[in-house]
């Protein structure tokens, strides 16, 4: 043995142990994942939910389609939380009550889970709604003043110039005595809008194309469980994930580029003069921290597509499920259309101060993001412990899935009833009741425009149609990172004369 000892050279020693260290490195690794997973299984007691299968967790109780809306239902059986395992090793906690809404959304900084957010990033990369910590806080203040309402004064004409070519459209289409499908034109519509607000950049209809099927592909991704699918990039969907992002990313390198020379060849006297409308694509490109430094070409990129992919989806669920309410209820829908033509006497368009006098479509505008929230939950991964109110607390590590609950909050909360809005009643409800917008500092930065953008829709066209449900086509509700109907919202749109 000693023999054998002293034929090893000394590297062969140093292999050996490096082996050795190793070994210890991973057991140590395992002790802490399985030391901390018994933390946070311990913490999880506290929240009774419903019983759990040893190896599907709770995924075979949740209706697939209907993701994290699915499992609303045991919240009524589960007050303010409860556990939600996916599969055997990976617990999350669903929070729905108010005040739990506060503890999370309350607390600095955001860490986030895989799920859904990995996803997006090889698509809208590292921007606004990923980042977080220090280079978030820097951007997010460096963004806010593209959202000041200076600026936002200017989108009014061009929103309506996109809902106008929309409803040109469904005017050919109602001739037609079907209904209409609504979603896919209002898409279209919102992601126009965005390009043409933040971009001064006019429709290009491969890029549209583009990202209305990265939007898809994620969602479908998301909603089909295929993130467990590890060949997912080899396979056709994959493929085409790919060849969209380069496709988008081409552009916006193309968008951004055209944009710099602009600003390079514009004389100082045409900016003071402002011949163009000073629009998000600027501000971003000319904003400079305390050092006089600007944002870097990856960092333009994340951003430019964050906004692309952020101010569309959403705002176009809101706008789908708002004429699907207001479908159903023509007594509230006639008192918009009132209201409305009260306020435009006979324009035909609107403008920037006619928004502030908007008041019972507004009303009903929320109420309509209380039934139907565009952005059904939020999601984050514990960066420090948290205690509730009520004294339980969770450990680091643990996911939260923040959802909507109306039960929590409303009395017979499945009634479409825009009074709950009333100023009156506003003021006596929990300050986290009502969150379409979450809260706290990582709230929706665009959540402005996109209310803006909800009352041009609406107002244009409530002049030009009656809006009627088809009963044959009712929207079936599903979750994929925004809310929408696997089937459509068809409508049937009345031409008024
Ligand atoms: C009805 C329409 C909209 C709804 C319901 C909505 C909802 C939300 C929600 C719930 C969040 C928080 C997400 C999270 O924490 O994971 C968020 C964040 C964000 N939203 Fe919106 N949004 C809407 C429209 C818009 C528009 C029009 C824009 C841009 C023009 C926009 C840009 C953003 C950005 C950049 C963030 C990330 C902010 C940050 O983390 O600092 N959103 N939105
Ligand atoms: C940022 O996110 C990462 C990963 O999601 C996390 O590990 C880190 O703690 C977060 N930082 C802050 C300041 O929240
Ligand atoms: C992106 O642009 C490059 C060069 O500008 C071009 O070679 C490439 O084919 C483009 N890709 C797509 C998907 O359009
Ligand atoms: C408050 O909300 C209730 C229920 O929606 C409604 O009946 C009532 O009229 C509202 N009150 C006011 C003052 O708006």
């Amino acid at each position: 043995f000693t023999a054998l000892l002293l034929s090893l050279s000394l590297s062969d020693l140093l292999n050996m142990l490096s082996v050795v260290l190793g070994i210890i490195f991973v057991l140590l690794k395992v002790i802490q994942f399985y030391q901390e997973r018994k933390k946070l299984i311990k913490a999880l007691e506290a929240f009774p939910g419903p019983p759990k299968h040893w190896l599907y967790g709770h995924n075979h109780l949740v209706r697939r389609e209907l993701g994290s809306v699915g499992i609303v239902s045991w919240g009524e059986e589960y007050a303010y939380a409860f556990p939600r395992w996916f599969g055997p090793v990976l617990p999350s906690l669903i929070i729905h009550h108010p005040e739990y809404a506060k503890s999370i959304l309350g607390r600095m900084g955001k860490s986030l889970p895989n799920i859904p957010y990995k996803f997006l990033v090889p698509w809208i990369g590292k921007g606004l709604l990923i980042l977080n910590g220090t280079k978030w806080f820097h951007h997010r203040k460096l963004l806010t003043p593209a959202f000041h309402y200076d600026v936002l004064k200017s989108y009014v004409d061009l929103m309506s110039d996109s809902v106008k070519v929309m409803l040109d459209k469904w005017e050919k289409k109602s001739m037609e005595k079907k209904s209409v499908e609504l979603f896919q034109d209002v898409s279209l519509m919102t992601l126009d809008s965005i390009m043409k607000c933040a971009f001064s950049y006019n429709t290009n209809y491969y890029y549209i194309r583009a990202v209305y099927d990265l939007s898809y592909l994620v969602s479908n991704r998301v909603q089909t469980f295929s993130f467990k699918d590890i060949f997912y990039d080899l396979t056709r969907k994959g493929h085409e994930f790919q060849n969209a992002c380069k496709l988008a990313h081409n552009h916006t390198d193309k968008v951004i580029k055209e944009r710099k020379m602009l600003l390079s060849s514009e004389s100082e006297l045409d900016k003071i003069q402002k011949k163009r409308h000073l629009d998000f694509l600027d501000i971003l490109l000319c904003t400079k921290d305390a050092n006089g430094v600007g944002l870097s070409d990856e960092d333009l990129r994340a951003e430019v597509d964050t906004f692309m992919f952020e101010g569309h989806d959403t705002t176009a669920s809101g706008i789908s499920w708002l004429f699907y309410c207001l479908s159903l209820y023509p007594e509230h829908q006639q008192r918009c259309r009132e209201e409305i033509q009260g306020i435009l006497g006979d324009r035909d368009t609107i403008e920037w101060e006619d928004l502030g006098k908007m008041t019972y479509t507004t009303m009903c505008i929320k109420e309509s993001l209380r039934l139907f929230p565009p952005v059904p939950s939020v999601s984050r991964c514990l960066s420090k412990p948290v205690t509730f109110s009520d004294g339980r607390s969770l450990p680091v590590g643990l996911n939260i899935f923040a959802i909507h609950r109306n039960r929590d909050v409303w009395e017979d909360p499945e009634v479409y009833d825009p009074m709950r809005f009333s100023p009156e009643n506003s003021t006596q409800r929990h300050s986290h009741a009502f969150l379409p917008f979450s809260a706290g500092s990582r709230n929706c930065i665009g959540q402005q425009f996109a209310m803006n953008e909800m009352k041009v829709a609406l107002a244009l066209t409530l002049l030009r149609f009656k809006l009627c449900p088809d009963p044959s086509k009712p929207p079936r509700l599903i979750s994929q990172l925004i809310l929408r109907s696997s089937n459509g919202i068809h409508l049937h749109l009345r031409k008024i004369h």
